[in-house]
């Protein structure tokens, strides 16, 4: 069972995906690979922000999502917006072109994290970023399950042991945590 949130408005009452870009160090130009992108609450303002030097690449298993996610970005007459309807631990999309990596409250979901990471690694430019958010371990007011979620110590020892290495664990607005961390050289 899968947490979508498809009220937008709602859901920016408690998540800014802007904010949340921004500081991810997300820029003009950049190629960032959106995995498990949903109906593209951060796919969306990601390719905005980048412009059309840059590109999102959203990928999802959910084909109903990624339908939605497409006609969205037609209205905003995005053109750098790509999707791809695969599992994460499937696919690495290219090797050594994205300047992010960004997995949005959905590291729990996957079938094996660890795999989604290991694949990312391989698709990351040598100074790129992975930029994990996802659900505080702890009762909020909605959300997944609390058994399900990662507390910010198990997804950081997680990403280490993909192979990364965690720069910083930060909370992201109030239900929310946000790791970055970059590749060992
Ligand atoms: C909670 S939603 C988050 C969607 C989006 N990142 C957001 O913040 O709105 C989790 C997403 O993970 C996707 N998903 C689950 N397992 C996946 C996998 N193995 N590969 C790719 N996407 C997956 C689901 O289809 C769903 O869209």
């Amino acid at each position: 069972m899968h947490h979508t949130y498809r009220n937008e408005a709602q859901r920016r009452e408690w998540q800014n995906p802007e904010k949340i870009l921004m500081e991810a160090g997300v820029k003009a130009g950049d190629a960032l690979i959106d995995l498990a992108c949903g109906f593209g609450f951060f796919a969306i303002p990601a390719a905005k922000m980048i412009g059309s030097k840059g590109a999102v690449c959203g990928v999802d298993i959910d084909s109903e999502a990624l339908e939605e996610l497409r006609a969205q970005s037609a209205r905003a007459g995005l053109s750098n917006l790509h999707v791809k309807l695969a599992a994460a631990e499937d696919v690495s999309l290219c090797k050594q072109c994205a300047d992010i990596v960004f997995i949005g409250i959905a590291l729990h979901d996957f079938k094996d994290p660890l795999k989604v990471l290991q694949n990312a690694k391989r698709a990351l430019k040598t100074d790129g970023r992975l930029i994990n958010l996802d659900w505080k371990k702890e009762k909020t007011p909605f959300g997944p399950p609390v058994e399900i979620r990662f507390s910010e110590a198990e997804a950081a020892s997680l990403i280490e042991r993909a192979g990364y290495n965690v720069v910083s664990v930060e909370d992201s607005g109030p239900y929310h945590y946000v790791i970055s961390a970059d590749l060992i050289p």
